[in-house]
């Protein structure tokens, strides 16, 4: 084996091995990202739906993970909400996006994550808050963080492709996905989707 002794390869050789697995397991990420990028024609079913059972549905895929993140967790169901109008699955995958970034942005299991469901009134839109108290996001960043390919995790596997997805899915349904942060304390999501409107 040419310059290597057999000793230093038996050392670096499980590192190597390791570190394999890392980065195939981040592009085992990303490349799970960029299939559902790249299926922007999956047509939307918009109909009626309620909220709470798509952050229902999306807890389901991600709730288990997010517990593990954190000891506060709430889920804040609103009680009465009118049906929403939209794509049911969309939402479920906007949910989980969201939360997935809140846990990512968590420090320690001591901060918390709080998911709720509310009917704003005023406006005729059943709303989703996904709410964080981890690392929040910088004013000038604020502008850039939907755009493709946008991410601060690189590292980490991030592909910045979650929040990019996210708001297509928000504005094909004609519902509205924003963020709102002070840094170091709490960053809050909100998807806002239109009310279901029966025709007489
Ligand atoms: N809740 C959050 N707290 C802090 N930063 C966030 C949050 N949500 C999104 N971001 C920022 O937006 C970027 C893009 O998010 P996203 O499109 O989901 O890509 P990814 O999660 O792969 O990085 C993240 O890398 C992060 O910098
Ligand atoms: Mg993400």
């Amino acid at each position: 084996m040419g310059e290597w002794a057999y000793s230093e390869l038996r050392d670096e050789i499980p590192l190597l091995l390791s570190e394999m697995l890392d980065a195939s397991r981040r592009i085992a990420h990303i490349v799970e990202d960029m299939k559902d990028f790249s299926r922007p024609t999956r047509a939307q079913q918009l109909g009626p739906f309620d909220m709470n059972e798509a952050v229902e549905a999306a807890l389901r895929l991600a709730g288990s993970t997010v517990r593990k993140a954190t000891d506060h967790f709430v889920a804040d169901y609103g009680a009465g909400l009118p049906a929403a109008y939209g794509d049911f699955q969309g939402t479920v995958q906007v949910t989980v996006n969201l939360v997935t970034n809140a846990y990512h942005a968590l420090q320690g299991k001591d901060r918390g994550i709080r998911i709720r469901t509310r009917f704003d009134e005023d406006r005729n839109r059943v709303v989703l808050e996904v709410r964080d108290e981890g690392v929040g996001i910088a004013p000038e960043d604020l502008p850039r963080i939907t755009e493709p390919f946008y991410t601060s995790r690189r590292e980490e596997g991030g592909s910045g492709l979650g929040l990019s997805i996210s708001s297509r899915i928000a504005m094909d349904m004609g519902a509205k996905l924003a963020f709102s942060s002070t840094v170091g304390k709490v960053t809050t999501a909100t998807l806002e989707v239109p009310v279901f409107q029966e025709k007489d």
